[in-house]
C-alpha cells in the first residue's frame, strides 16, 4: 500500500461504522470449529490476522464457507481435528498462535506453527509453560522461546494456574486446552483481561465457574479473579454476531475527542466492559463521551458511542486499567501529546512485546513530531500541549502504530507521511479509505461505513 500522506484537519463531523472485532472474530472461528455442527458467523473481520485463523482451522480439517466478505459458515468438527500436512502460518497474529497452541496441545498429533518476522520474535513461554505443565510437549525453536512452535499434543491433566501477568491470550489458551481435558482446569488472573472467551464459552453452552473479586466501588474495573472449566465438553453449535471493533473505532474517537469543534458517532461497536477503558480515559481527559448500549441479551454488549471534542488534559493511565486499554495505548499516547500537561503511562511493560516494541515506537515517532517524551521500561511520560510537527514516520510494521500516527498527522503542521502501511490490514481493512474520506473535510456530516472487501473464498 502507498504511504499515507496526512495534512492537518480543522475538524471531524462524522458517523461511522468500523469492521468487526478482531479478538471476537478469532474466537468465533475457533469455537465454531470445535463445536458440534454448523455455525453462521456474521460481522466477521476479514483482516489478515483473522484470515490466518480461518486458514489454520481449514488446515486442521474444518470446512469453512464464505457467503460474503463478513459472513462465514463454519462446520464444527466436534473438536476432532486432523493433523495438518504442512506448518500452519499464523502470519502476524499472536492471538492465532497462542489460542491455537491451546487447542492443539490436546490433539493427538504433532503440529508446527510459524509466523512472520514480527511474530517470530514474540514470547511464547507464557503459553508453553502452563500447557506443558498439563502434559503437552511444546517446544519453541526460536531464540528466547519464540516461534516456530512444535506441538506434540495428547491427553492432558487439568491444572490450576496463576497467570504471572494478566493476558487474555494465555488465559484463553489454557481454557481451550482445559475444555478438552478430563477434570477441572482453573486459571487465576491478577487483574481482569478481556473476557470474550468466557462469554463465548457460556454462549456455546460450555460449563464454567467464574469467581471474581469486585473492583473498587463505583469503578467498572474488576479485580483479580479465576475461571474454572469442566472438561471434556464440546461447544453446542450456534450462530454468532460479531460487533464492530472498539479498538479500531479508538483512532477516530481520539481524533474527535482532541478537537473542541469535532463530533463523532460510532455505531454498532462492542461495548464489553473489559474493552471500554479508552472511553473512561477520554472522559478523564475532559472529552464528552456517551455510550448507548442497544442490546443486553447477546453474548457481547453492542451499542454506539458519541464523542464531542474538548481541549484535553493530561492524565495517568496505570495499574489494573492497563489490560483494559492495552491495544489503545498507542492512540492514547497521541491523545496525551495533544492534551495540556503531562500524560503518564505506567505498568505497561507488555507493550514492549506486542507487534513491535510499542513503547520505543511511540516515543521515537512522538519525538520526531517535536514532542518531549521520557521512556521508562514499563511506560512513558509525555509532555503534551505543544504544536505537533508533520514528519516522515515509520510504522515499524505495526498496524496500531501506523493508525495512531495517522491521527497525530491530522493535528500536525505540514505533511505527515506514514511509511510501510500494509500492516493496517491486520486489523482494519478500509482504514486508508476512511482516512482519505475524513481528510476531504466535507462541510456536511460525513457518513462512513465499514469497508471490507477481502474474500475468504
Ligand atoms: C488479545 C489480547 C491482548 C491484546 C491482543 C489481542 C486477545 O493480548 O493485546 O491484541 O484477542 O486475546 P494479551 O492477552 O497478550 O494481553
Amino acid at each position: 500500500m502507498a504511504p499515507f500522506r496526512i495534512r492537518s484537519l480543522p475538524r471531524i463531523d462524522a458517523e461511522i461504522t468500523v469492521p468487526g472485532d478482531k479478538s471476537i472474530s478469532h474466537r468465533a472461528v475457533m469455537f465454531a470449529a470445535m463445536s458440534n455442527g454448523p455455525c453462521v458467523l456474521r460481522g466477521f473481520l476479514p483482516s489478515a490476522d483473522c484470515l490466518c485463523t480461518v486458514e489454520a482451522m481449514r488446515a486442521l480439517g474444518t470446512r469453512i464457507e464464505q457467503h460474503d466478505a463478513t459472513t462465514l459458515t463454519v462446520y464444527g468438527t466436534k473438536g476432532q481435528f486432523v493433523a495438518p500436512n504442512a506448518p500452519i502460518d499464523c502470519g502476524n497474529s499472536g492471538t492465532t498462535m497462542r489460542l491455537l497452541t491451546g487447542i492443539l496441545a490436546a490433539q493427538p498429533f504433532e503440529s508446527r506453527l510459524i509466523g512472520d518476522p514480527s511474530l517470530s520474535r514474540r514470547p511464547m513461554k507464557r503459553v508453553i509453560l502452563p500447557l506443558n505443565e498439563m502434559g503437552a510437549k511444546i517446544t519453541a525453536e526460536g531464540a528466547n522461546d519464540s516461534p516456530p512452535l512444535v506441538i506434540q499434543g495428547g491427553a492432558l491433566q487439568p491444572i490450576s494456574y496463576e497467570l504471572p501477568i494478566a493476558s487474555a491470550q494465555v488465559k484463553s489458551a489454557i481454557l481451550l486446552a482445559g475444555m478438552q481435558t478430563r477434570g477441572k482446569t482453573t486459571v487465576i488472573e491478577p487483574a481482569q483481561s478481556r473476557d470474550h472467551t468466557e462469554r463465548m464459552l457460556e454462549y456455546f453452552l460450555v460449563r464454567t465457574i467464574a469467581d471474581r473479586a469486585k473492583g473498587e466501588a463505583g469503578s467498572r474495573r474488576q479485580g483479580p479473579g479465576s475461571i474454572t472449566i469442566h472438561g471434556v465438553q464440546i461447544p453446542e453449535s450456534r450462530d454468532f454476531d460479531i460487533p464492530g471493533d472498539i479498538s479500531s473505532a479508538a483512532f477516530w474517537l481520539v481524533a474527535a475527542a482532541a478537537n473542541p469543534e469535532s463530533s463523532l458517532l460510532v455505531h454498532q461497536i462492542g461495548l464489553n466492559e473489559t474493552r471500554t477503558g479508552l472511553l473512561g480515559v477520554l472522559l478523564r481527559m475532559g472529552a464528552s463521551v456517551h455510550e448507548s448500549v442497544q442490546n443486553f441479551d447477546q453474548v457481547e454488549r453492542i451499542g454506539s458511542v458519541r464523542v464531542e471534542g474538548a481541549k484535553l488534559r493530561g492524565v495517568t493511565i496505570e495499574g489494573d486499567e492497563i489490560p483494559n486499554v492495552i491495544d489503545e495505548l498507542p492512540i492514547l499516547a497521541v491523545a496525551g501529546a495533544l492534551a495540556e500537561g503531562v500524560t503518564r503511562i505506567k505498568d505497561a511493560r507488555e507493550l514492549r512485546v506486542k507487534e513491535t516494541d510499542r513503547i520505543a515506537a511511540i516515543a521515537n515517532n512522538l519525538r520526531a513530531m517535536g514532542v518531549d517524551v521520557i521512556e521508562y521500561p514499563d511506560g512513558m511520560e509525555i509532555q503534551g500541549g505543544g504544536k505537533l510537527r508533520g514528519a516522515k514516520l515509520p510504522s515499524y510494521g505495526d498496524h496500531r502504530i501506523a493508525m495512531a500516527f495517522s491521527i497525530a498527522g491530522l493535528f500536525a503542521s505540514g505533511e505527515t507521511i506514514i511509511e510501510d502501511t500494509d500492516c493496517v490490514d491486520t486489523s482494519y481493512p478500509g482504514f486508508a479509505e476512511h482516512l482519505r474520506r475524513i481528510q476531504e473535510g466535507k462541510r456536511e456530516r460525513l457518513k462512513l461505513d465499514a469497508l471490507v472487501s477481502e474474500v475468504v473464498e
